[in-house]
């Protein structure tokens, strides 16, 4: 691919339907599950990027037999800790966290050496969060500073943790969960709420799993080493994705979009929540369950007098991903829009409260950060015409295509660098974009 794109225009209005890529965070699990299961799998509509093609090159690399075809993928499970490995077998998870922090506890039982590695952001990200509780359960750690490449080692002697997971992270959690699935015994989390896809495969997948939840905290407990069979999953398309579709037409005049069969999962539906506050006009219709997951077509029409939020903190982590675009709406909404406990954007693929804030002020947006919180000025009548050019963002997809939508929307000249970054999660972006009438070289 190029190194950068070029976006000389706005996009014109459009009223089209449009399919995006499929959920990343079903389509890893699926993966990582199937894997696991006794027998044949198969998902529909895997998404085809390279955080997921990553993973079905690491289960192949524990013995694990996938075939790909058309618009399926079967993998021929192996049952728990049925894995067949040498020792030092390197996984490299990419750009994935998602990967990296899920593997760890997959291999919970493997008692072979495994080398894990990754790009330049993930080596980049801190480990710390998942060596800690994975520790407990009696795993070994080689690493420098937490970070990637690290070496870890499982163990046949696994024991049941009680862990308390305060960052509302659904790759700690999950990887806790996958690694209590591998030990003997009950595993408990006390955890802040964030996305509960793990729970529910584990609920279709009729395993031992309790959830109670208060209005702070939830309390998750497994029972583990309950060997499952193989099965089928749907997967539908990506509410992250999405969300730049959401904001392109928002933003741009008299525009409507439906977007199909998107997840929307509450612990996902963040954005819908923030922008409705802020005056959008935006609908979830035809609504359906797929194997425990709540999907819906997404109506979204041009939105005029946007007004700004104070978003409530309980929102974040239901919104974590989307964060950094509805940024850009706030940019464009009447009034001050304020942010607060917001720093696990720090950890992401780049620094995103950061990068955002920077991006923020280079259009002429006033913007207060501190290490947690973001404040921005809207100004409704904000309109570019100068030259601008994005680069040095570690790659970050979300970031790129953030970008993208600022361009097509706001006006002025701009080069864009790493179109590359999106084959991470949304390969299509722009070729999607050009299909409503985006203009991009
Ligand atoms: C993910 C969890 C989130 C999210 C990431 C995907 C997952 O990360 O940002 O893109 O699939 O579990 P954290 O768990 O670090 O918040």
């Amino acid at each position: 691919m190029k190194k950068y794109v070029l976006i000389d225009d706005q996009i014109k209005k459009y009223k089209k339907k449009i399919n995006v890529s499929a959920d990343k965070s079903l389509s890893i699990r699926w993966v990582l599950m199937a894997a696991q299961a006794v027998g044949k799998s198969i998902a529909y509509n895997l998404l085809n990027s390279e955080d997921v093609n990553n993973s079905l090159i690491a289960v192949k690399k524990l013995g694990v037999k996938v075939i790909k075809k058309k618009n399926l993928c079967q993998i021929n499970g192996v049952g728990l800790n049925g894995f067949s490995l040498k020792n030092n077998t390197v996984i490299d998870a990419g750009n994935s966290g998602t990967l990296a922090r899920l593997i760890i506890g997959v291999l919970a039982k493997s008692n072979k050496t495994i080398v894990l590695k990754g790009d330049k952001s993930l080596s980049k990200r801190d480990f710390s969060r998942v060596i800690k509780p994975l520790k407990k359960f009696g795993l070994s750690f080689e690493s420098n500073k937490n970070n990637l490449p690290l070496k870890f080692k499982g163990t046949n002697y696994l024991s049941p943790i009680q862990y308390e997971e305060l960052k509302g992270s659904a790759q700690v959690k999950s990887s806790i969960l996958l690694a209590a699935l591998n030990t003997p015994g009950k595993t408990i989390i006390k955890c802040l709420p964030s996305r509960d896809h793990t729970e529910r495969l584990f609920k279709f997948l009729n395993l031992p799993i309790k959830i109670k939840k208060n209005k702070k905290y939830e309390i998750i407990e497994l029972t583990g080493q309950k060997q499952f069979s193989g099965f089928n999953y749907k997967i539908p398309g990506d509410i992250s994705s999405s969300a730049f579709f959401i904001v392109l037409t928002l933003l741009s005049k008299n525009s409507e979009i439906k977007i199909k069969n998107i997840n929307i999962n509450k612990s996902r539906t963040g954005i819908v929540e923030i922008l409705k506050k802020m005056n959008a006009k935006i609908k979830l219709m035809n609504k359906k369950i797929y194997n425990g997951e709540e999907v819906s077509d997404i109506v979204i029409r041009s939105s005029k007098n946007l007004k700004s939020i104070n978003c409530p903190t309980e929102i974040n982590s239901r919104a974590i991903d989307e964060l950094i675009i509805i940024f850009l709406v706030c940019a464009k909404a009447k009034g001050i829009s304020y942010f607060k406990n917001i720093q696990e954007l720090r950890h992401k693929e780049s620094d995103r409260l950061k990068l955002s804030a920077n991006f923020l002020k280079m259009i002429g947006v006033k913007v207060e950060k501190t290490s947690s919180t973001l404040k921005i000025h809207g100004n409704p009548n904000l309109e570019l015409k100068k030259n601008y050019i994005v680069k040095n963002f570690m790659k970050d997809h979300r970031i790129f295509m953030m970008a993208c939508i600022a361009a097509l929307t706001l006006g002025g000249k701009w080069k864009i660098h790493d179109p590359d970054s999106i084959k991470t999660s949304f390969p299509k972006f722009l070729s999607i974009l050009k299909s409503i009438g985006a203009k991009i070289n």
